[in-house]
Order: structure tokens, then sequence, then C-alpha cells
């Protein structure tokens, strides 16, 4: 059945190391299903959000088209989903200046990431724009008045100061914008690194064996997970006292879509040995078709960026509409189109 009146946004940055299994878990294989319940998803690969910290222009033009290819490999697809690059549509950058004078230095100051991005650095020299970064990814979802934001558990500040903004504009200017519902899977939706179940599993850790990547080889995938750190018992157990293991079951159950439960009654017995070999094999289920058409993709580069020129222009009639209406609210002129 699909659900009338929904809206579905939601964006990944092309930085790092290339998307890994926590983004397939946390995020593109929810995407993926709201396709088929949703009319219309929005998907968008954000490559102003990866100009926060300092980048090579190459770099980000590569993980763009890397991004757009890994998204249509996992089963986005983009003749019913708009799938389009953040910096096409110059309405997020403009709603963004608006939001900009509507938060609070203390609300942006607040934010997790913020804080732990920032770390290490002067607060004399961090970037502005990590600051204003949630104003930003505001903007994405509040221009297309989108009501649903699937993403990992991360994000769930960011989203409450997106609803706050909203929330906000509405009560000055009048009802624009639909308040946003976060979208978190119950399970998975923060993965942790192989290498240390107390962190989370990042594009910009800098630890290779700390994630799997999506285009890790197969032998690099099996050498990752046998040596994957575990907890200090021998069974397989899943809970607070098994954060390694737990961590491993989480990961097993996103790719096969079977509950913790039924993966442990399976292994009831064994170690963590054979726990690894059928994880391995299991994500290798999952990855290597995956691999198989994002090499497809990235081998024509045309129908690539024929496909990112006609997500861009239906989103931009639907953000330039949005703002318009945006413009007459707030006061400022509405241009000829
Ligand atoms: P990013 O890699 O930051 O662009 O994130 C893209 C999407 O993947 C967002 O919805 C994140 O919340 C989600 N995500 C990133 N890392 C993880 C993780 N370790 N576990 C689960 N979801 C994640
Ligand atoms: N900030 C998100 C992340 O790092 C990516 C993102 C940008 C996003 N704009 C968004 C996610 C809008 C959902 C909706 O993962």
């Amino acid at each position: 059945m699909r659900t009338a009146m929904a809206r579905v946004f939601s964006g990944v940055q092309p930085t790092g190391e290339g998307p890994h299994i926590g983004n397939y878990i946390g995020a593109f294989r929810h995407w993926v299903d709201l396709q088929k319940t949703h009319e219309e998803c929005f998907y968008c690969v954000v490559d102003l959000h990866a100009m926060t910290l300092p980048w090579d222009p190459k770099a980000l033009k590569e993980g763009v088209r890397r991004t757009a290819a890994t998204l249509i490999a996992t089963g986005i697809d983009p003749e019913r989903s708009v799938l389009f690059v953040q910096s096409d549509v110059a309405e997020h950058t403009q709603l963004t200046w608006v939001l900009t004078c509507l938060a609070r230095m203390g609300e942006l100051e607040r934010m997790t990431q913020f804080k732990e991005k920032g770390r290490g650095n002067e607060r004399d020299s961090v970037p502005a724009g990590l600051l204003a970064y949630p104003l930003l990814m505001a903007a994405d979802v509040l221009v297309y008045r989108a009501t649903h934001v699937p993403v990992g558990e991360d994000q769930r500040q960011h989203l409450e100061l997106m609803r706050d903004l909203a929330i906000r504009f509405n009560s000055r200017f009048g009802d624009t914008f639909p308040v946003p519902d976060a979208v978190i899977g119950r399970q998975g939706a923060r993965i942790m690194s192989l290498d240390d179940p107390t962190q989370k599993m990042s594009k910009s850790s800098g630890r290779p064996a700390s994630t799997l990547g999506m285009l890790d080889p197969p032998n690099v995938v099996r050498k990752k997970i046998a040596r994957a750190v575990t907890d200090s018992g021998r069974e397989v157990r899943y809970g607070q006292d098994s954060p390694a293991v737990s961590n491993l079951l989480d990961i097993f159950s996103g790719v096969t879509g079977r509950s913790v439960a039924e993966l442990m009654a399976d292994l009831e017995g064994q170690g963590y040995a054979p726990l690894k070999a059928a994880l391995a094999e299991a994500v290798l289920a999952v990855l290597t078709p995956f691999q198989a058409r994002y090499t497809e993709l990235m081998g024509d580069p045309a129908q690539l960026d024929e496909l990112l020129d006609r997500g861009a222009k239906r989103a931009q009639s639907f953000a330039a509409d949005t703002f318009r209406e945006v413009r007459e609210r707030i006061g400022l002129r509405v241009p000829p189109r």
C-alpha cells in the first residue's frame, strides 16, 4: 500500500573512503524499502556538506559520481525516486541563509557532531561551515517539504534542530513546512567499528580495519571480519556486556534481514570463529551483486551524468516552488521565473 501525503528525503556525503556497511544498514537499505511504500522519495548526494572540512576538488567530483553509483547499485531507482546532487539546486543554500538568521548560536554549539569534529582544533580555526552544517541539512529537507527523514542514529540531534526550526518558521511566518519525522531503524542504526566497538563505524576514521567498505573485495571483507575484535567470553552473546559480538550480530541481522534471536539460535553452542565465517558470507551475498552493478555504472559516466541531470531538473522545480512561497512569507521580492 502506498502512503499518501508523505514525502521522504535523505542525504549522504560523498567523502572519505566511500560508503561502508554502516551506511547500508543504517540508511541505504531503508531508502530502498521506502521506495516501495512512498510515492515521493528524494535522495541527495550532499556535496556542499563535504566542504565543511578541508577538501580536494578532484576527489569531491569523483566522490559525487561514486556515491550516486553506489545508491543506484544498492537499489535506488532513479526513475521512481528523485536522485540528485545538492549543489545542483540553488534553493538549498538560499533557504540555509534564512534558517541561519532564525537559529541561535547556542543551538548550533550544542550539536555533538560539531563538538566532536571540532575537537583538537583551536576554536578560532574551526571552519564556520562545521557550525552551520545542521542548517544546510535542515534546508535540504524543508525545501522539499519532506515529512520523513530516514537516517542513522547519529543524525537524531540534527533532526531535532530541524524540527525546531520548522516550528519556529511556521509560528513566525505562517504554516509553511511540515515538521519532519526522523525514521530511525530499531536495529542497526548505529553500527560500530570492527576494531573498537565503542566508536561508530565512520568514513573518516582513517583506519581501514575499522570499516567494512561496500567496495572492499571479498578477500578483504573476509580478512577484516576475521580480525574484528571480539569480547572476553567465548560464546556468542548479545547485550551490553558483549559489545563487539553484539555489533557483529547487528551487522549479520542488517545484511540478512533475519532477527538477532534467530541468528543466535542457529549459532547455539558455537564460538566466535563460526559466527565470523557465516557473517563474512552473508555480507558478501549483499556486496557481490552490488559491486557488479556498481562497476557497470561507473563504466558509463555519460549515462550517470545524464541521470543526475534529470534528477536535478526534477528537484529544482519542487525547491523553486517552496522558496517562492518562503520569499512571500518573509517579505522578500518574488522575481519573475
Ligand atoms: P554519512 O556517511 O555521514 O553521509 O551518512 C549517511 C547515512 O548513513 C546517514 O543516514 C547516517 O546516519 C548513516 N550512518 C553513517 N554511519 C553509520 C553507522 N556507523 N551506523 C549506522 N548508520 C550510519
Ligand atoms: N548530515 C547527514 C550525514 O552526515 C547527511 C545529510 C545532509 C542529510 N543533509 C541531509 C541526511 C538531509 C538526511 C536529510 O549523514
